[in-house]
């Protein structure tokens, strides 16, 4: 399963990279409005240098031909730029489209697992389904993960399921086991997916046992 970054905020991207966890980043119009992002196209160059993966940069425009100078303009700036259009039936149009000009699009605001079978119809190389927002009104983000797996499976689609909206590390876990291809996070949850209190605690111990031999905490090998 591939890791990637939610965010616009490049220290974030850069730590992660650092660490070799981040296979991508995605974003959008309100991540990039959380960084309060001026310069639009400086932030996104920068993405997609820092980042050794597939980067999805959302269009604003809601029209096909408004969608389709936007996405042209977004995958001619590198290699590892991908499209986020929405599910919109003027968005099926255009994901069609830029399917037949070999341009990658991330078909978002995904809530339902017929609206994952039309992106991936149309063409999307990935879909997200944002697991967080179902949970937030009541509803199982991850059954609908297991809904769209399914259909997939049923069909052989090869469109990558991107688990999108995740709040928490049992999102990810979850995502794991039902095989989704990739998971994107915020910052804050990446960080805690390697913690473990007796991790923690097991250390501790390593390093007040080795001091009782060793007290100044020297290796003398
Ligand atoms: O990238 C889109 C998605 O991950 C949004 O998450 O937390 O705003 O529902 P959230």
């Amino acid at each position: 399963m591939q890791i990637f970054l939610d965010t616009a905020n490049i220290e974030e991207i850069r730590q992660g990279v650092d660490w070799g966890l981040v296979d991508g980043v995605t974003t959008n119009p309100s991540l990039m409005g959380k960084e309060k992002v001026k310069d639009f196209p400086a932030v996104v160059r920068s993405i997609l240098k820092i980042t050794p993966g597939p980067v999805s940069i959302e269009v604003v425009a809601e029209d096909h031909e408004g969608m389709m100078k936007q996405a042209e303009k977004i995958a001619s700036l590198g290699d590892n730029a991908v499209v986020k259009i929405p599910m919109t039936l003027e968005g099926l149009k255009t994901i069609k489209k830029l399917r037949e000009r070999k341009i990658p699009v991330n078909c978002t605001l995904i809530f339902s697992p017929i609206q994952a079978l039309f992106a991936a119809k149309s063409g999307a190389s990935y879909v997200s389904p944002f697991v967080g927002r179902l949970d937030d009104i009541g509803e199982d983000g991850m059954y609908l993960i297991e809904q769209i797996k399914t259909i997939f499976t049923n069909y052989d689609i090869s469109t990558k399921i991107l688990v999108a909206s995740i709040r928490n590390p049992i999102h990810v876990v979850r995502s794991a086991l039902i095989g989704a291809d990739v998971v994107t996070m915020p910052f804050e949850v990446l960080k805690k997916l390697p913690q473990h209190p007796k991790t923690d605690e097991g250390l501790l111990k390593f390093m007040d046992d080795w001091k009782k031999i060793f007290p100044d905490g020297g290796f003398p090998l």
